[in-house]
């Protein structure tokens, strides 16, 4: 198995009515525990990073430690940039060895979001790495880029054709009601404009803010066709409690690596119940 970018598992996982997870990582720990789930279920995978965590490592010592897990991994993984809003940084990580990238430049005026992502395409295909590009307005915090509420907007379909069919992108994320973080009150999506949009979108569909949607709403959207399911916060819930769970259960306990281990196992249960879901393990 190997290191690929996105394009051949997700067009695979469109045409079996499944999804890839993909988990936005924060450090080494979280991503050996995502690789080291997909490895048991024999499922392909996308580690995602977002661009703070890939800005707090810097470039190269982030692939520097996660390369070699990718290659060594027994089932296909793509490291894919999420939601980068920067065309010369997501050239950058390009250059640095990711196999995927998110530009994301849903917050301009579709002209300009196309200009910019029509460039990230010229760039990354001869480099045999996949794009992924937004419509739409997805409510909440990811990274840097903070939506309000009230500027929360569907993806509109005529939009989206010209989007798609200007941009040529591997993969495409419209906004459809689903917001990153975890939600608040009703969470109201819009089935029916997914569906259009993956009527007539050639690439596969993204489905962003994942944590938190209900098995059903999973389930009814990755049958009218989300291929990548993004996931970032339940990992950083898992992350963060699984730490504190053990100091709470081992307060006087000073070893790293039996705390690392217990983190790790806790982030591996959500990914598992995840990725067990999205690809119909029973
Ligand atoms: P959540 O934080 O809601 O899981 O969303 C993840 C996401 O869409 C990352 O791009």
């Amino acid at each position: 198995m190997s290191y690929v970018n996105m394009n051949g598992i997700l067009i695979k996982a469109r045409n079996n009515k499944v999804a890839v997870g993909a988990f936005n990582i924060v450090n080494y720990l979280t991503a050996k525990a995502v690789v080291e789930v997909a490895e048991e279920l024999d499922q392909p995978l996308i580690l995602q990073t977002s661009v703070k965590t890939v800005k707090a490592f810097g470039i190269d010592e982030m692939i520097g430690f996660l390369k070699p897990i990718v290659d060594n991994a027994k089932v296909d993984v793509a490291l894919h940039l999420d939601h980068s809003t920067d065309v010369e940084f997501t050239k950058a990580c390009i250059d640095g060895g990711w196999s995927s990238v998110m530009y994301d430049g849903s917050q301009l005026p579709l002209k300009e979001n196309i200009k910019n992502t029509q460039e990230i395409v010229a760039y990354a295909r001869p480099r045999n790495v996949s794009v992924e590009g937004e419509l739409g307005a997805i409510v909440g915090v990811e990274d840097d880029i903070f939506v309000k509420e009230g500027d929360s907007a569907h993806a509109n379909p005529n939009d989206c054709r010209v989007f798609l069919n200007e941009t040529d992108v591997d993969a495409f994320a419209p906004a459809i009601g689903t917001a990153h973080g975890v939600y608040k009150g009703e969470i109201k999506l819009d089935y029916d404009l997914f569906e259009e949009i993956n009527g007539f979108a050639k690439c596969p569909l993204v489905l962003h803010g994942g944590t938190g949607l209900s098995d059903a709403m999973f389930h009814r959207l990755i049958a009218l066709g989300a291929a990548k399911v993004n996931i970032s916060t339940a990992i950083k819930i898992a992350y963060c409690q699984g730490m504190r769970s053990f100091m709470e259960i081992n307060p006087d306990k000073n070893d790293p690596l039996k705390l690392d281990a217990y983190t790790k196992e806790a982030v591996k249960k959500v990914v598992e119940k995840h990725i067990r879901f999205f690809s119909r393990i029973d």
